[in-house]
């Protein structure tokens, strides 16, 4: 394992019983504070990514804006987001998808990307994996294919990887089994 690794994991932080009492929070904000290990997250990212014909970094709202934009600069690919409901102001195509309660709705600018195009999906977190398939849904219904979607933080309890790994293949920095 590259020896960065370590220290990104050790950056981010653990809360206990937050949102609500049994969840074990993973917090990237003390990433985001450590300069070095912030730099790291986003070099491995750029490492794997760079060269590979990518042309378009969707980011998955609110966490996956802090990690796409650095990297789709430095690929030279542009970034798209893909946002909660009624927050773009151009035409959208919306994907719903299921969360632990309920459901909720992701949406695209229609123009953003075109059919064809190569794109990697970038959040901070999987857990279920609700969310990247959604992205990845969106992406395909408009002809674009999704290379990998990327992560810096897994919770493999939630088994997120099984139904994303069904579409595409999934890159994680940090394994929160066990935290
Ligand atoms: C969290 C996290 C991922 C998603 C993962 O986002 O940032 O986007 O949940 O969950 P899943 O794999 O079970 O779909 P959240 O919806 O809490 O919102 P935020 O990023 O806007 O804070
Ligand atoms: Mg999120």
């Amino acid at each position: 394992q590259d020896p960065r690794i370590q220290k990104i994991a050790s950056a981010i932080r653990v809360i206990p019983d937050f949102p609500k009492p049994g969840i074990l929070f993973q917090d990237i904000t003390t990433l985001l504070l450590d300069t070095k290990a912030f730099r790291d997250t986003i070099d491995l990212f750029v490492e794997r990514y760079k060269d590979k014909g990518i042309s378009v970094v969707a980011g998955i709202e609110a966490r996956g804006f802090i990690f796409g934009p650095p990297i789709a600069l430095a690929i030279g690919a542009k970034f798209v987001p893909m946002r909660k409901p009624n927050k773009l102001p151009g035409e959208v195509i919306s994907e719903e998808y299921s969360l632990e309660y309920g459901t909720d709705i992701m949406e695209m600018h229609v123009g953003a990307v075109e059919a064809g195009e190569r794109a990697l999906v970038i959040d901070d977190l999987i857990a279920t994996g609700g969310t990247l398939c959604a992205a990845i849904r969106l992406l395909e219904r408009v002809g674009v294919h999704v290379f990998e979607c990327a992560c810096v933080i897994e919770l493999p309890e939630l088994k997120g990887s099984g139904p994303v790994g069904r579409q595409t293949t999934v890159c994680v920095l940090v394994n929160a089994a066990g935290v």
